[in-house]
């Protein structure tokens, strides 16, 4: 009987040593598995294999990603830029970084990330893991070596716990902080627009709303040489705006197609490299990321250095884009930078109320993506 008792305490230190490792006094166990649930009409995601998610790295990712710690001086974290009412993105265009200084790119929206390769308007980073320490090291955004910030973690009693939950290490590396906020990352997704709701049979789009949508997909009215579109269209002529070539249609969830880089024709000589600063090819010059329309009534100001203030000024653009900008899409942009888009009143007010139909605010409220220092 004694035997089999001290077999038992044995077996029993044995099993508690295996599920708690003690450490630092503490206790832990296995870190809970997130699901990450695809939203309907969604392709699957490309999560990386090597960092699965869980809901103890994704709350330390978000942590993270509020904490100026992450700045050389205590001012500037990603929150700072990436603001959960601009859809995280800036409402200021040029955000403010470190020591009050400004950078000459407009801030991006972060969600629906799982599902993009490429990071920033020029797609230099290859993975949200590598992208994150872009803006630490920048000079002018947090003005911090990596190296220093998992130095000041390592110092926190409070982060050496949240680590050893999340990852099961005593101490902080730099590459589990970027997996952390990689988790968060990947988990902000928006997928609850009225557009969304459509697709999935909850509302009913209106007339205008469909009217606008149909205007969205189709390809400029009369696009040959010979029809120059002097005379305006006969009444009732569906015009189309032709912005489906590059952002989308009601089948693709982003209104992006797939990130791919073009030029809109914004100015004859780009002081802005764009796509070249990393390809180095000089048809890429003047070309930047296809930006998502989802959420733009939250993003504004528009265009990688935030020009356009509203969406008026964005249609007013598209209605005659620079003919000489090097590098035109020779399709849609070529054409209306030609003929112009010539768009009616009651068109573009409908194009309007379809665009309104992408913008989540169960996103942008979505208490899970705040910041958890309020
Ligand atoms: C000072 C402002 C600032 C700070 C701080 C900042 N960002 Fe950004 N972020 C930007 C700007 C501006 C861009 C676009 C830069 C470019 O294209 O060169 C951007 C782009 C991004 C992108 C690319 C999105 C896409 O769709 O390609 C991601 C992801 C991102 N930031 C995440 C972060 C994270 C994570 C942090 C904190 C570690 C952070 N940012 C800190 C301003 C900032
Ligand atoms: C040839 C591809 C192409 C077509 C066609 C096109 N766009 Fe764009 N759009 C882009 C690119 C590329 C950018 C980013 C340009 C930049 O910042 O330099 C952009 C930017 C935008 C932005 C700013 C988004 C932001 O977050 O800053 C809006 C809004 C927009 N487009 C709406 C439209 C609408 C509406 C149409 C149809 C009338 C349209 N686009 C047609 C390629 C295109």
């Amino acid at each position: 009987m004694k035997k089999i008792i001290a077999i038992g305490i044995l077996f029993g230190v044995f099993l508690y040593s295996c599920v708690h490792e003690p450490m630092d006094g503490e206790s832990f166990s296995d870190p809970t598995p997130y699901v990450f649930s695809t939203p309907a009409g969604f392709p699957p995601p490309n999560l990386p294999s090597d960092n699965p998610l869980t809901v103890e790295g994704i709350e330390l990712g978000r942590r993270l990603f509020y904490d100026p710690i992450l700045s050389a001086d205590s001012t500037i974290s990603c929150g700072n830029c990436h603001a959960p009412n601009a859809s995280f993105a800036d409402t200021s265009r040029f955000s403010k970084g470190i020591r009050g200084q400004f950078g000459y790119r407009q801030s991006m929206p972060l969600f629906n990330l799982a599902w993009v390769n490429e990071f920033f308007w020029d797609g230099r980073a290859s993975s949200l893991r590598k992208q994150i320490h872009f803006p630490i090291e920048d000079p002018v955004e947090m003005g911090e070596r990596v190296g220093n910030v998992v130095q000041k973690l390592n110092q926190q009693p409070r982060y050496r716990k949240m680590f050893k939950k999340a990852f099961q290490v005593n101490e902080v590396t730099d590459t589990l902080m970027f997996k952390a906020i990689e988790q968060f990352l990947l988990t902000m997704v928006s997928s609850d627009s009225k557009f969304d709701q459509w697709r999935r049979g909850e509302v009913q789009l209106s007339q205008q709303e469909l009217y606008g949508l149909q205007i969205f997909e189709k390809e400029i009215y009369n696009t040959t040489v010979t029809d120059v579109r002097l005379i305006p269209p006969p009444p009732g002529t569906l015009v189309g705006a032709d912005c489906f070539h590059c952002h989308g249609n009601r089948n693709n969830p982003f209104f992006s197609n797939n990130f791919g880089y073009q030029n809109n024709g914004l100015d004859a000589v780009p002081s802005d490299s764009g796509r070249m600063l990393v390809t180095k090819d000089p048809t890429d010059y003047g070309k930047f990321k296809i930006p998502t329309l989802r959420n733009w009534g939250f993003t504004f100001p528009y265009m990688h250095d935030g020009r356009f203030q509203t969406i008026d000024q964005v249609l007013d653009h598209y209605e005659k884009p620079n003919p000489l900008s090097p590098n035109l899409d020779p399709g849609s942009i070529g054409k209306s930078a030609t003929y112009g888009l010539r768009l009616r009143v009651y068109e573009r007010t409908a194009l309007k109320a379809f665009l309104n139909t992408l913008n989540d605010t169960a996103f942008t409220t979505n208490q899970r993506y705040q910041s958890p220092f309020r």
